[in-house]
């Protein structure tokens, strides 16, 4: 049984929807932590609520020395017992030195098709570029931000008078379905990408 640690910086939808996957009978992990940079995140209530570990370790004592505060998060995350790390709007850039331990082991969601709109405010970039079509995808998390092998994508149709918020909430509902089936398949140590849409 696969356990996993998912992080997360805010509500959390991705996390619900990743532990109510890993609650499916035969499913090949098994959460054992949920962690949040701000211990203000109401993700952390939702998860313990469904009685999943909970931490928080606050980013902002630690300042600008973010080694320091990776140092303390990694531990957290062993003292777990975590094989591998789910990042689910997660807002904090890793260092290599968080991620290089990882390799192959972490993946995070990014709301956009990658290689296109790495980075923020994906929703209104696409809107501005004028394409017709947006989605999420499932990586490998490297250090290189919102790089690394893709192992998932879903795709939804941008329509005439989307918003950045109403193309977020129809992208955000496809994560909720793509990020689940793309973490069963790599905890049973299948790569074969996942595509819906
Ligand atoms: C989502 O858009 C996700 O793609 C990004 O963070 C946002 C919020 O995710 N990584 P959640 O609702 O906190 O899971």
């Amino acid at each position: 049984m696969t356990r996993v640690a998912i992080l997360i910086s805010g509500g959390g939808s991705n996390m619900l929807a990743l532990l109510d996957s890993m609650e499916q009978a035969g499913h090949p992990a098994s959460p054992c932590l949920v962690a949040s940079n701000d211990p203000q995140a109401t993700g952390l209530e939702r998860a313990a609520a469904r009685g999943v570990a909970t931490a928080a370790v606050d980013h902002r004592p630690f300042g600008k020395d973010r080694p320091a505060f990776e140092t303390e998060l990694h531990k957290v995350i062993l003292d777990h017992g975590a094989d591998m790390i789910c990042l689910a709007g997660f807002m904090r850039v890793l260092t290599a030195g968080f991620v290089t331990p990882w390799s192959g082991r972490m993946l995070n969601i990014h709301p956009s098709l990658l290689p296109k709109y790495r980075g923020l405010h994906t929703h209104a970039r696409a809107l501005e570029a004028g394409d017709t079509e947006h989605g999420c995808t499932v990586h490998e998390v490297t250090p290189e931000l919102d790089d690394g092998p893709i192992l998932g994508q879903a795709r939804v149709p941008i329509k005439p008078g989307d918003t950045p918020e109403t193309l977020a909430a129809r992208v955000l509902a496809m994560e909720h379905r793509l990020y689940p089936a793309v973490l069963r398949r790599f905890a049973a140590g299948d790569r074969r990408p996942v595509t819906l849409g």
